[in-house]
């Protein structure tokens, strides 16, 4: 016993793990949850049952210039913005059931004081520049516009919305200076240069030690995707990069001369993986530095895409640099998640939110970690859509792994009033299944070891694929009639089936673990039981009863959520309708030439041969006169008679088509785009302009 309990804690190692800390201006969604946190959180669960020590960390990302932006929007403070979103993507994520060991948030005074010490420790060793140059500048806003402030065209690949410091479209980090067109994100104004005073994080220096350090140390173990951008980062050559920030939303710089200057957003979060370790040891009462320092923790960053610099670069140049820290062992970035064929979107609202996910389908939270998992971006850009969501649901989950579990249970207290029976000799089959079960492990292992979630949720599903086939194969519910003997072997192979796929699939399918652990009434087993040992639940244990893992999800449900999108589509098509850019001031004098008047449309004809004209006769309140109008192709002669009108009657009149035309009737567009009538009785809401037709 003694000997069992020593072996265990040598094999037990030490491992952080840290999720990527949200930003915190926005729910959480489907492609968050894809990219980074299921993921990592079948990873940390995965090494708990192993038995190692995990400090699985994560946190509220709460400064950046996109916080500030969305607090001005709203006319909100960025500390209400903050308070409301780090409270909603909590419980969020605890609602799913992530599994973070500790959830901290970039405003508590832990982080500012840690983010504070390590800029004042690298300041002191010298491992900055310091340099005033010349940086974007609002004279109208009167600020400096770092980062998002700016938007402009990327020098890399041309987008012409690029942002200061990053280039969505093709990934690149750049300076605002670099941008081609900058313009002001705040007023669109050009901006102008100023001089002002930075601290720089001097990349070039550590460019040997990272072309070392990633090229030639971690090409094999490293994804594709992650070495690929952390090449051609190193081969397009490292610059200094700044660290600060002219901006009052921020930890400040902690040194003098510094005023109004806060650190840059992306030196400080990843100080908040450190920050927030230190806040759960000292809950714990545990010390927090080997999880950092010690040479024999091994520290795992999951990560989506546009990431991968920050992690890979940035800051383990600044851990190196400050000395004491180790660095990630690995980075297993994933890729992008489309919906139904689109980027992910959350200005044109073109996501599924997790909180609607967790109203819409309560107790699913597997449904969609499986789906989520069995079509992971790991190395490409992948497709979310909800058919396949229904399919997966019903043709696997429920069909495969939920249809096995329930006859299993439903037999066993049907033959045996819920008691593990005994078995008797066992056949070719049955020993083919059991031996089985003690790969599983070490199968999913590998997968989940390598960072193939995509392969863990086949591979899982397999063995629930085998159970099924075992059981549909072997026929119990026939062979009762014959042999009953043969029936007790046939369900103790079953349930031991069953057993093990309450274990292994807890990293994946959490909740469902749970379900099925209480429904066999199965004490706490470990990865290392399965392994060690077919046989897992003993003749004679009492079972539970049958409850559905598992249900199936309706059509109805995917219309329901597919016209949710369809709705999105549509506001944004009219959201992005061209908007004619602001003609040329007039005076107020000239305003007051025009002579407008409320008339009234008496009589109307089309115009022959032109199919947009319509001529009519409208009275002005100072007389009958005809006017004509290109409106033919929204209404009908008929209609418009009697139409109450605004009216430019002292327009120089023209004539068209030979029929001289004495002033103009003014027309809007409604929100989707129909033309109408300035109509003097109608209050419109939603018009966006004069048109003059
Ligand atoms: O991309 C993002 O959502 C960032 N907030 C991630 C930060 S990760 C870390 F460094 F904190
Ligand atoms: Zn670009």
């Amino acid at each position: 016993m003694y000997f069992c309990t020593y072996i265990h804690h040598t094999m037990s190692k030490r491992y952080t793990i840290t999720a990527a800390l949200p930003y915190t201006n926005g729910p959480l969604h489907i492609g968050h949850m894809a990219g980074v946190y299921v993921p990592a959180d079948i990873y940390a669960r995965y090494l708990r049952l192993k038995g190692h020590d995990v400090a699985f960390i994560c946190g509220s990302d709460e400064h950046g210039v996109p916080i500030t932006i969305k607090a001005k929007n709203e006319g909100v403070t960025p500390q209400d913005i903050v308070d409301h979103y780090n409270a909603n993507i909590k419980a969020s994520f605890k609602e799913f059931g992530i599994s973070f060991d500790n959830y901290s948030r970039t405003s508590a005074k832990i982080h500012h004081e840690t983010a504070s010490e390590f800029f004042t420790t690298l300041h002191a060793k010298g491992e900055f520049i310091e340099e005033t140059n010349a940086q974007l500048y609002d004279a109208e806003a009167g600020q400096f516009l770092a980062d998002r402030f700016v938007v402009g065209t990327c020098p890399k690949c041309g987008n012409e919305e690029s942002y200061g410091d990053q280039c969505e479209a093709c990934g690149t980090s750049h300076n605002a200076t670099d941008l081609i067109k900058p313009k002001s994100a705040i007023t669109g104004a050009t901006p102008s240069l100023k001089e002002t005073k930075h601290w720089f994080l001097p990349l070039d220096k550590h460019e040997a030690f990272l072309k070392k350090w990633i090229l030639e140390g971690h090409k094999s173990d490293w994804k594709p995707n992650v070495y690929g951008q952390c090449k051609s980062w190193i081969d397009d050559g490292l610059r200094p990069r700044a660290v600060t920030r002219d901006l009052d939303w921020g930890i400040p710089v902690p040194v003098e001369g510094a005023d109004g200057k806060v650190l840059y957003v992306w030196f400080d979060a990843p100080i908040g993986y450190i920050s927030s370790t230190k806040e759960w040891a000292q809950k714990e009462g545990k010390d927090w530095e080997p999880y950092w320092k010690d040479e024999d923790t091994t520290l795992v960053h999951f990560i989506g895409k546009d990431n991968i610099v920050f992690h890979c670069i940035i800051f383990p140049a600044m851990l190196r640099a400050e000395g004491s820290y180790i660095l990630p062992t690995n980075v297993p970035a994933n890729e992008f998640l489309n919906l139904e064929g689109q980027k992910l979107s959350t200005s044109k609202n073109w996501a599924v939110w997790l909180p609607d996910y967790l109203k819409e389908f309560p107790e699913k939270q597997d449904v969609l970690r499986y789906v989520l998992t069995a079509t992971a971006p790991e190395t490409k850009d992948n497709d979310f859509t909800w058919k396949d969501f229904q399919a997966r649901n019903n043709n696997e989950l429920v069909a495969i792994f939920g249809n096995f579990i329930n006859r299993v249970v439903v037999l066993t207290n049907k033959y045996y009033q819920g008691i593990v029976p005994a078995p008797d000799e066992f056949s070719a089959e049955d020993t083919a299944a059991l031996n089985a079960i003690q790969s599983y492990p070490n199968i999913l292992s590998s997968s989940i070891e390598r960072y193939r979630f995509r392969e863990a949720s086949q591979e899982l599903m397999n063995l629930a694929r085998l159970g099924n086939k075992y059981l549909a194969d072997a026929e119990p519910w026939k062979v009762v009639k014959t042999d009953p003997e043969r029936v007790q072997t046939i369900m103790y192979v079953a349930l031991q089936i069953s057993a093990a796929l309450a274990v292994v699939s807890e990293p994946l399918l959490p909740w469902s673990s749970q379900k099925l652990k209480t429904m066999l009434n199965l004490d706490a087993l470990s990865w290392a039981d399965i392994e060690s040992r077919g046989s897992l639940l003993k003749s004679s244990h009492q079972i539970g009863e049958a409850h559905l893992l598992f249900a199936k999800i309706e059509d109805s449900e995917v219309e329901f959520q597919l016209e949710k999108l369809a709705k999105s589509k549509l506001a944004n098509e009219i959201a992005n309708k061209e908007i004619e850019s602001q003609k040329e001031t007039v005076s107020f004098e000239d305003f007051s030439k025009l002579d407008l008047r409320v008339g009234t449309i008496i009589e109307a004809k089309k115009m022959p041969k032109a199919k947009k004209l319509l001529v009519l006769q409208v009275d002005t309140g100072v007389d009958t006169r005809t006017i004509v109008s290109g409106i033919a192709d929204s209404f009908s002669a008929e209609e418009v008679i009697g139409k109450r009108v605004t009216v430019l009657i002292n327009l120089a009149p023209r004539a068209l088509r030979g029929v001289e035309s004495q002033g103009m009737i003014l027309m809007t567009e409604t929100a989707d785009g129909r033309l109408v009538f300035v109509n003097p009785d109608a209050a419109h809401d939603t018009a966006n302009g004069l048109k003059i037709s």
